[in-house]
């Protein structure tokens, strides 16, 4: 797996450095131990399968958790634009349906912000037919099964201290100006052809 680059250096809300350190230092240390797991995984003794310890045990369960880190910051880092883009299309129109208003949706969304120990995550859930706000405390913590992911929010200090200390919410506030509805759009397409 390799590191995808970012799409901007800089956001209005987000500077150069908050992301670089982000993306480059910790984004990018996911992906170097991914990879390290899998080629360990290829040389590990099955025989010694343990479910209280074994190497394989463990290596799964580092392997979820960097390959989660991994998505949930590509899709992150991919919702985000330098250029403003309005919300429209069929993403408002299944908000709408679920939430009855855009604001609606909204105040869940940063309530949630608040929240969460990890990331916000408005998901398509395959089951419901709908969209549906998630939170996962961790990388591997709060995934709900047979969901796709649409629009991710990281609400990791990492994410935002250097920028904002304390003030998460002020960060979630400048967030929510700077997602690429496109990109968000283009997620949820092929669920509605
Ligand atoms: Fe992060």
């Amino acid at each position: 797996m390799e590191v995808k680059p970012l799409k901007y250096t800089e956001l209005p809300g987000l500077s150069k450095r908050q992301l670089s350190e982000h993306h480059d230092v910790l984004y990018a240390g996911y992906v170097k131990k991914y990879n390290e797991i899998i080629e360990k995984i290829a040389t590990t003794d099955l025989t010694t399968a343990n479910g209280t310890y074994s190497e394989i045990r463990e290596l799964f369960v580092e392997k979820n958790f960097a390959l989660n880190a991994i998505k949930l910051h590509e899709s992150y880092f991919d919702n985000m634009t330098d250029k403003p883009v309005q919300l429209e299309g069929t993403v408002k129109r299944l908000i709408e349906e679920r939430w009855g208003s855009v604001e609606k949706w909204q105040d869940e969304f940063i309530a949630l912000g608040i929240s969460a120990r990890g990331w916000v995550v408005l998901a398509f859930d395959y089951n419901l037919g709908t969209l549906e706000n998630y939170i996962y405390d961790m990388h591997n913590q709060g995934g709900v099964a047979d969901t796709e992911l649409v629009l991710v929010m990281d609400v990791y200090e990492h994410a935002y201290f250097l920028d904002y200390a304390t003030a998460r919410k002020d960060y979630i506030t400048k967030f929510m100006e700077v997602i690429d509805w496109n990109v968000v759009n283009k997620r949820v397409a092929h669920q509605n052809n």
